[in-house]
């Protein structure tokens, strides 16, 4: 039986207490991680009633939200753990109890285990009796219930391939496009799932699933003696930051072993303990993982780009045994992976340490060993070199240490732990009416149905009965020009239909915002991901092969891959600036000049883009449901390309499940292809892309190369559009009054998918440079940097007070020394601080955009549909539109509805983007209020006692139109400000860091909800953390986007945010400029993540002070994003320059 969110409780009768948690504590902003958190959690409680605060965290190693910051969902979420269980370090659960202001969880329901649904006795399967066979269209799935029958399944069919936990070869068949036409399951034989304990360890049968390995190894641990467990514990270090439980749950110890990957954690860890496997044609098939001896030391290691669910850089196990009573090595083994196409073990060095003591010269000698023995071309798969190689010394380091500690001989440094969060908020005037929900933490307000897993998405409306599926067919060249197109293999395909290309295009092939795009690439790609042509069948598994069906021949052609090359490009983008750069360069005692790469960032939202297209049959009309953030040019791109009048063409969203941007523009790559198939077959046709093809197809934010002379700033380079670069310009002085500057930006045309908009638009990367070269300045000048950016350099209004409400709530002062002390104390781990402020403007910046409207349908019996030109996609605007017309009307939130937003209802709308949606829209929900109002007037007056629902009745008797439109609404002009300081620590041998703490002032005016604009300014902040220390786009030097999903693209995680994460919104700052007072919040908190960023910097800068033999300059490069690999680099010693 599979139970999912459905399943577990609903709106419609009683939401599950998880289910009810998420959705009150704010944890659910566009909702599409929502249900798979929820589950996580339901799983958890289900095994575990009573869990503690750390499997709380644990449970949700397998989850992604881009929305949230996750915070909120913690939060929410630590109410069902044991009190007891939290740690005092953990500021959290006191905060929650004592300021319950964004929830209150005693108002949660209890959570009864008693009450939660049997598993069906009936479906309960032990060990399967018989064998199962399933034949598919392709594959014949055999599930073996003996040893014997497998291994005569095996012997007739040597080429059947074993499947335990699919997770291996699952990527294989789908990424891979690999075919195995016979598959043997072993997973259910008793023999491959036994478990033994022995005197020289625990022997597992190969079926055994990673879960089951760590929890029966954990029980090991607590009950053997320490010596006994050193294996063990390796084993379990290697299994905590491996997956997350969803596929250890599933994933066999014998899939790992025999995959062989270069990057297995397990196999280093098993080859250096010596673990046995026994391998059988007529028998069984053992791992025993071994266990220890009294002088037997070992440890496992392993670096990645994100601690949780990543696969490693280089992963390791080592051992030592000394001989008796002694510090001398009878035996050393050091395995590593990740340093050649297979496990490998470091002999040539091990062998040579035998009898040697564990002191300095071994060390050094190790060292010197490894760093010779563990070579790589610089051309290795997989890249990063240098980084790659030091961290095998690294490794080696602190096994020496561990195990000199252990010996009694050194100090090893201590690591932190926990998660914990504040926030701090304005509260509603007093005497504000109970029933004005403006200012008040409402949840959003789809948030139950989000979390019970009603709500709809695009792709959750039911298919049509004669819906056919598109899959597109892109280029695989950079540049090149298409020489032949063959569809006769797609054409075999079972449910093929057509394939449609440019020469289908009843209307203009030409579309995109400047007109310069087309639909279907004709005769010349420009891009890796280029859409040629589209396949379109009865079902999306027969897509996808049809579409791996249609051969392209290309003549290639040279090809642009990085901006670096691109300087004397085109398009250049004029300076912005003032004073006298001559004058201002001739009075300056320094002068600084560098360089900076910000490297760009995919959305990943994580609903991908999505068409259903329905043409309706008369006289080109056609309905289109569409995961965009652009109604209007989702119609007019497809109607362009139809040759019919955008009237024909009508568009529809409920919800998105995350847009950053990425929904603003690109969303119309595929519904002008979506809406051709439907035109050409005259039936509905839906396509929801994968990830790869999401991430390959749509670009993201753009790439910035920055050059700067202070106090002349160069050139600016990007990939992108005249907006992007014109609010780069405008952001480029950050906060800072600079007298004499001058910006010019370079556009630079690559052949990589064309970029879009991203949450910040430009704006970020040129803070970032701002706050690069204000670091320089202030190291040159041997300035504390808090004082180089100090208020009295600050424009604007209240900026001041955000910088110093930050300086104090964060303590900057008293944490300035504790870092100093910290790391005058400590060699190896280093911490840095950073305080850093943003201003960012608001508005679009083509005039007539900022603009919107609003439809406000009152009916008579007093309810109201709102419909305005806004998509709701998590943000929360479809909320805050309720409340400002609640307000308006005076009426409660409860009798106001809003079902979509489609272009019948509100035509010709800006883009939702910007942060300026609540500003435009809300405008236009109030002026439309205040019209309906005017109208009611009259009725109001001959009956002042009455009620809503009797003035509307009148009213409609009266025979006045209930219905008012208004296409106005003022652009508003100002900034939104916030200061965050940010505090790290990073571990000068691999390159990893953490982010100990963060304190975060924002300005969003008045607030209309507090609890909204918190989770924006969080989830904000989160997805800043992932552009500058986590988030890498890597292509290959012909331009193929080697990052296109989860396993090799990482955004942050749970595990990812400040330990300790404090919000506080500025109190009494009303904004004139906009609804209610209120502020934009969606984009002006992103960059305050680069506090964490320089924070880093600052931390690298201490380690490198420390080294002084490697004379190292004061002023060091750091692009960003900061990862593992490029501080491990920077933080320069001997390890680094041995390699
Ligand atoms: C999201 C994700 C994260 C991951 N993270 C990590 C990680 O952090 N570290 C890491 O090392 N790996 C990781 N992996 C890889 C993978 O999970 C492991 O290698 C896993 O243990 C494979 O087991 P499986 O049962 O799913 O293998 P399957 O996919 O079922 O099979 C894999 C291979 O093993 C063979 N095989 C399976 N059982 C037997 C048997 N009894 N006898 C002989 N051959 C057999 C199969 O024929 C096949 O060739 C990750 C995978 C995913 C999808
Ligand atoms: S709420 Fe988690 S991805 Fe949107």
């Amino acid at each position: 039986a599979v139970t999912t969110v459905e399943g577990i409780g609903s709106t419609k009768s009683r939401l599950h207490p998880v289910q009810e948690r998420i959705s009150k504590s704010h944890g659910s902003q566009c909702g599409f991680c929502t249900p798979g958190i929820v589950m996580s959690m339901y799983t958890l409680l289900r095994n575990q009633p009573d869990p503690t605060v750390e499997e709380i965290e644990n449970a949700f190693q397998g989850n992604l939200c881009r929305c949230t910051g996750y915070r909120p969902i913690l939060q929410g979420f630590r109410t069902f753990a044991r009190v007891n269980t939290v740690s005092p370090n953990c500021s959290l659960f006191q905060q929650v109890t004592l300021s319950p202001s964004l929830f209150n969880p005693e108002e949660f329901m209890p959570l009864d285990p008693t009450q939660e649904p049997i598993f069906p006795p009936e479906l309960l399967v032990d060990v399967p009796q018989k064998q199962l066979r399933f034949e598919g269209e392709r594959v014949t799935w055999i599930q073996a219930s003996t040893l014997t029958e497998l291994l005569d399944l095996k012997a007739q069919c040597p080429e059947a391939k074993l499947v335990v936990g699919n997770t291996e070869i699952g990527i294989e068949m789908k990424f891979k496009n690999k075919l195995f036409p016979m598959i043997v399951c072993p997973a259910w034989i008793p023999e491959l799932n036994a478990v033994e304990h022995g005197p020289e360890g625990i022997s597992f049968g190969a079926s055994c699933p990673l879960s089951s390995v760590e929890k029966i190894l954990h029980e090991a641990v607590d009950k053997l003696p320490a010596y006994k467990t050193e294996v063990f514990k390796g084993v379990l270090e290697q299994l905590r930051w491996f997956a997350g439980i969803q596929v250890k749950s599933v994933a066999s110890l014998g899939g790992n072993i025999i995959t062989a990957s270069p990057i297995s954690d397990l196999n280093p860890v098993f080859m250096a303990s010596g673990a046995k496997l026994t391998i059988v044609s007529a028998g069984e098939s053992y791992i025993m993982p071994k266990s220890g001896q009294r002088g037997e030391y070992f440890s496992a290691f392993k670096q990645a780009s994100r601690r949780e669910d990543d696969i490693a850089k280089v992963t390791c196990g080592m051992r030592v045994l000394f001989q008796p009573g002694t510090a001398q090595v009878k035996e050393l083994a050091l395995c590593y992976g990740g340093m050649a196409d297979r496990t490998i073990s470091a002999l040539k060095t091990t062998q040579k340490q035998t009898a040697n003591s564990w002191n300095e010269g071994l060390l050094q000698a190790v060292c010197a060993g490894l760093a010779e023995e563990l070579h790589l071309s610089p051309d290795a798969p997989g890249g990063m070199v240098d980084f790659r190689r030091t961290l095998t010394l690294s490794f080696f380091f602190k096994f020496y240490l561990t195990v000199l500690q252990k010996l009694g001989k050194g100090n090893v440094e201590n690591v932190s732990v926990g998660v914990g969060a504040k926030y701090r908020l304005s509260e509603v005037p007093e005497g504000q009416s109970e029933e004005d929900m403006v200012g008040r933490p409402l949840p959003h307000l789809a948030s139950a149905m989000q979390a019970s897993g009603e709500a709809v998405y695009c792709d959750d409306i039911p298919r049509y009965e004669n819906e056919l599926s598109l899959r597109l067919v892109t280029s695989t060249k950079a540049h090149a020009k298409i020489t032949s197109i063959d569809i006769s293999e797609a054409q075999t395909v079972p449910g093929f239909v057509c394939f449609i290309s440019a020469e289908d295009v009843p209307g203009s092939n030409k579309t995109g915002i400047l007109n310069d795009e087309t639909v279907f690439a004709k005769d010349e790609v420009t891009c890796v991901g280029h859409i040629i042509g589209a396949v379109v069948t009865d079902t999306p598994e027969h897509a996808q092969r049809a579409a791996q069906g249609v051969k392209i021949t290309y003549e290639e052609l040279p090809a642009i891959i990085t901006i670096k090359v691109t300087e004397k490009g085109p398009h250049r983008k004029g300076g912005i600036g003032k004073g006298d750069l001559t004058k201002g360069f001739s009075e300056a005692d320094n002068v600084v000049s560098g360089e900076v790469h910000i490297g760009g960032q995919e959305h990943f939202y994580l609903e991908t883009h999505c068409t259903i297209a329905v043409p309706k049959g008369e006289q080109g009309e056609m309905e289109l449901f569409v995961s965009t953030q652009n109604t209007m040019k989702t119609q007019s791109f497809v109607a362009n390309m139809l040759g019919v009048p955008a009237n024909r063409i009508l568009v529809r969203v409920k919800r998105i499940g995350g847009g950053f941007g990425g929904k603003e523009t690109r969303s119309t790559v595929v519904s002008t292809a979506v809406a051709l198939a439907a035109y050409k077959t005259g039936r509905p046709v839906r396509c929801m892309l994968d990830r790869d093809e999401d991430m390959l197809i749509t670009g993201g934010r753009h790439p910035f190369l920055a050059k700067y002379k202070v106090l002349d700033v160069g050139s600016y380079a990007g990939d992108g559009r005249d907006s992007i670069m014109e609010r780069a310009l405008l952001h480029m002085d950050n906060c800072y009054k600079i007298p004499n500057i001058l910006g010019t930006g370079r556009l630079c045309k690559t052949n990589l998918s064309s970029n879009t908009a991203f949450r910040g638009f430009g704006g970020p990367q040129a803070m970032l440079i701002a706050e690069y070269w204000m670091s320089e300045v202030a190291l040159t000048c041997g300035l504390p940097a808090e004082e180089v950016s100090q208020p009295g350099k600050l424009e604007a209004f209240t900026l001041s007070r955000c910088w110093d409400e930050c300086l104090a709530s964060s303590q900057y002062h008293a944490r300035r020394s504790e870092i100093d002390k910290f790391n005058e104390e400590n060699c190896w781990k280093k911490r840095g601080l950073c305080i850093i402020p943003t201003k960012f403007g608001i508005s679009f910046g083509i005039p007539f955009l900022n603009q919107s409207g609003a439809l406000i349908h009152v009916y008579t019996d007093g309810s109201v549909l709102l419909t305005h030109g806004g998509m709701e996609m998590g943000q929360g605007l479809h909320t805050k539109m309720i409340q400002v017309a609640s307000r308006a009307l005076k009426i409660p939130i409860s009798k106001i509805y809003i079902s979509e937003t489609s272009t019948n209802t509100v035509p010709n709308t800006s883009p939702t983007a910007a942060s300026v949606s609540t500003d435009l829209n809300g405008q236009a929900v109030y002026e439309a209020c205040q019209t309906i109002l005017k109208r009611l007037e009259p009725f109001k007056k001959k009956n002042p006692s009455g009620t809503w629902e009797e003035w509307v009745k009148t009213l409609k008797a009266g025979s006045l139109s209930l219905l008012f439109e208004t296409n106005s609404g003022n652009p508003f002009h100002y900034f939104s400000y916030g200061v965050a300081c940010s505090e790290v620590e990073i571990d000068c041998l691999t390159g990893d860091h953490k982010n100990l703490r963060t304190d975060i002032v924002m300005d969003v005016g008045s607030s209309l909800n507090p609890a909204i604009d918190i989770g924006q300014v969080e989830g904000a902040f989160v997805q800043g953390l992932g552009l500058f220390t986590l988030e890498e786009l890597h292509y290959s030097p012909e331009g193929s986007l080697h990052t296109r999903g989860p396993s090799t693209y990482k955004i942050p995680a749970f595990g990812s945010i400040p330990i300790e994460f404090s919000v506080s919104l500025l109190r009494d700052c009303p904004n004139k400029k906009a609804i209610y007072a209120s502020k934009a919040v969606g984009e002006p908190p992103l960059f305050l993540a680069a506090s964490i960023f320089f924070a880093i910097k600052d931390a690298i800068h201490a380690a490198r002070a420390k080294n002084p033999d490697c004379k190292m300059e004061k002023l060091f490069r750091l692009d960003s994003p900061a990862t593992p690999e490029k501080i491990r680099n920077a933080c320069v010693d001997q390890f680094t320059t041995l390699v």
